[in-house]
């Protein structure tokens, strides 16, 4: 609410850097109240890139830090439940063939952030999670330096089973794919989409521009009850990560995009 210009913690602004974002001049710690855990700064910060997958995952236990964005977590609605089994047993695309299992989606079922990517790639399709693997280590930095993490973020793909070969989906594959999404959102009803990559944005939002056209503004669509933030896909960073600067512009415009959605109470 009245948070300062930059509002961010000595923790958070650690992990911007760590993105390779410096965009503040430290200022001596002013905050009151404990420190979560959840935002502390590996003891060893290391830069993200390759090392990103050394940064441990979140703790489970975290949730005070991104609490300042999002409810509590809840149990799994009975609807998401029966959609995450409908979704189990999906054969409505050629993509069934291929999967290990599928990738449904996780986090907070009240969750005010929805981040979106493509679809699982090996890793996903191996632990049936979304973003485990290397430009998901990537995420979580970008998710915790936003407060925010697995148990109060909700994560979810275009597609829920992998590709061959990580290839992206076909548009036949993400429309036969997209009503469980658009379903997903109806239930978890967050305030605020982050579109990870082209894929996701460009189905999400029915277009073919690219990110770099898309991004900067919220986007709505019709068929969408909130609006839609793109960005880089956390796997493009990590091939690019001259890109990180403007991926954290993104998410600062989402963040103070939240906090006037929160403010007008929408
Ligand atoms: N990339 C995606 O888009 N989604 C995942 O779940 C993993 C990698
Ligand atoms: Fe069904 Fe989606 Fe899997 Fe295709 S990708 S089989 S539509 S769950």
């Amino acid at each position: 609410m009245s948070r300062p210009p930059d509002g961010f913690s000595p923790a958070q602004r650690n992990l911007l850097e760590l993105m390779g974002t410096r965009l503040w001049k430290p200022r001596s710690p002013d905050r009151t109240g404990g420190e979560p855990a959840a935002a502390a700064p590996p003891t060893s910060p290391p830069p993200v890139g390759e090392s990103a997958a050394a940064v441990p995952p979140p703790s489970p236990s975290a949730g005070d830090s991104a609490a300042q964005d999002s409810p509590a977590p809840a149990a799994p609605p009975p609807e998401l439940e029966a959609l995450r089994s409908a979704v189990a047993a999906c054969t409505a695309c050629p993509l069934h063939s291929g999967r290990r299992q599928t990738v449904f989606g996780v986090g907070n079922p009240n969750a005010d952030w929805m981040f979106v990517g493509e679809g699982p790639g090996e890793e996903e399709d191996r632990r049936g999670e979304p973003f485990v693997g290397r430009a998901g280590k990537l995420l979580d930095n970008m998710m915790r330096a936003m407060g925010l993490d697995r148990d109060t973020a909700y994560i979810a793909n275009i597609v829920k089973c992998r590709p061959p070969g990580n290839r992206n989906p076909s548009l036949e594959e993400a429309s036969a794919c997209i009503p469980y999404l658009h379903r997903q959102i109806e239930l978890i009803a967050p305030r605020l989409i982050v579109a990870l990559g082209a894929v996701a944005a460009q189905r999400l939002l029915d277009t073919d521009q690219p990110v770099g056209a898309l991004r900067g503004a919220l986007k709505h669509a019709e068929r969408l009850s909130c609006p839609v933030l793109v960005t880089y896909h956390p796997a493009y960073l990590l091939r690019s990560p001259g890109q990180k600067r403007k991926a954290w512009d993104d998410l600062q415009l989402a963040m103070r995009e939240m906090e006037a959605l929160r403010a007008g109470g929408g």
